[in-house]
């Protein structure tokens, strides 16, 4: 029944749902306390208290039509309240034409990409990267190409762009704050970046998106700035989500903000509202267009990841592993001791760690920890990174 790409995405997903399993196994061995699982990336802060309380104000709301199905782009008086605050926040001045709600950062790439992709269109993403791109691009017959990063820094190698691209160069992805690294592209490099792709759209007479995908760009640490790409790039377009920043990853709620400054961006908008609409979401999630809406400056309590990723990297250096230091998002992307990560990953286990190999990323050698687990697990997890260590370094 199935088709050749699902049962092929199957088999080459079996190993998350392999690792799940092996989770689940040694979870009924040992007991839940005893097993270390930094494998998921599902956010474990509660939502902000004016979050829940601005649903128990809606659940229990008669305003007129709260769950009906409304404009494709969603309400306008919820799409002029996002665009005034990324005004703000970015310098850029945006309205309500340039916003559309989605179901997420996830259903808002599938949404772009689907807008602007023709049968064998390339779009360059850089490893690590987060999976998913691999099948979005799929889903709508793109092609995936893929760049290196630095490996001191996990940031972008502009050189390395400059070579992929190609006439058939449709889109660049970037995702800042990242996942897996934790890495926010500095200002320079996203500078280097626009002047890569707008003398490569001049050589080739084309025009390349740059989606920069940031479901974590208000988690961050130490003041860093994330610097705004609707600012930096001309053809650009923010996708945005509230699954982390304020834990409501089951809600499915984002958005999608596209430069003022793209030449025929009401076309490009007609296009992405209507791909809202034919991919079957229809509109993002009412009640949560509403919650948002009013709650677009608040976060969780981003000091509870902080915490947890000095805790966790602070030991992991001192027992001798290279990390760069994560700058957001709740990720650490340490390097393995050996290069097989698929054998790093399975000597970690050993010692009850559920770690994710970086070859889930495009970036054998390393590992991702997820830091979704409270502090005393950190604390107690410490040993077992340390016995694992130490099967390398003595
Ligand atoms: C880099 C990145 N992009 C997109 C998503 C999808 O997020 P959403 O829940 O908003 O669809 C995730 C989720 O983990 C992510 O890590």
């Amino acid at each position: 029944m199935l088709s050749e790409k699902v049962r092929n995405s199957l088999k080459s997903s079996s190993w998350i749902r392999a690792m799940f399993e092996e989770g689940e196994k040694l979870r009924r061995i040992y007991g839940p306390d005893k097993v270390f699982d930094f494998s998921l990336g599902n956010p474990d802060p509660e939502p902000p208290r004016c979050v829940k309380e601005a649903l128990k104000k809606y659940a229990l709301s008669d305003m007129p039509k709260l769950h009906a199905y409304m404009p494709n782009a969603g309400y306008p008086e919820v799409r002029e309240r996002v665009a005034a605050h990324l005004s703000r926040e970015t310098g850029v001045r945006l309205s309500q034409n340039h916003i559309i709600m989605t179901c997420g950062a996830g259903g808002a790439l599938n949404v772009v990409l689907k807008a602007i992709l023709n049968p064998g269109d390339e779009v360059i993403v850089f490893a690590p990267y987060f999976v998913e791109y691999l099948s979005y691009i799929d889903n709508h017959l793109g092609k995936p190409v893929v760049v290196s990063t630095h490996r001191e820094t996990f940031e972008p190698n502009i050189a390395a762009l400059e070579e992929s691209i190609t006439p058939r160069t449709k889109a660049v992805i970037i995702n800042t704050p990242n996942n897996p690294t934790g890495v926010v592209y500095g200002r320079k490099t996203l500078e280097d970046m626009a002047r890569a792709i707008e003398s490569k759209e001049k050589e080739y007479g084309t025009r390349i998106l740059l989606i920069s995908d940031e479901p974590y760009r208000k988690l961050v640490y130490d003041n860093i700035d994330v610097p705004s790409v609707l600012s930096i790039f001309k053809n650009s377009v923010l996708v945005d989500s509230f699954s982390k920043s304020l834990s409501l990853p089951g809600e499915r709620i984002g958005y999608i903000a596209a430069s003022p400054a793209i030449e025929d961006v009401d076309t490009l908008m007609a296009g992405m509202i209507t791909c809202n609409r034919i991919l079957g979401f229809v509109n993002a999630p009412s009640l949560f267009q509403r919650i948002v809406a009013e709650n677009l400056d608040a976060t969780v309590d981003i000091e509870i990841y902080r915490e947890r990723r000095d805790l966790l990297y602070n030991n992991l250096i001192k027992m001798g592993y290279s990390c760069v230091k994560p700058q957001g998002a709740f990720y650490l992307f340490p390097k393995c001791f050996i290069e097989d990560d698929i054998e790093f990953k399975n000597r970690a286990l050993k010692y009850n760690l559920l770690i994710v190999p970086g070859s889930g990323f495009g970036m054998p050698g390393y590992f991702r920890l997820s830091y979704c687990v409270s502090l005393e697990t950190i604390e107690n997890s410490l040993p077992a990174f340390e016995a694992l260590a130490k099967e390398f370094l003595f």
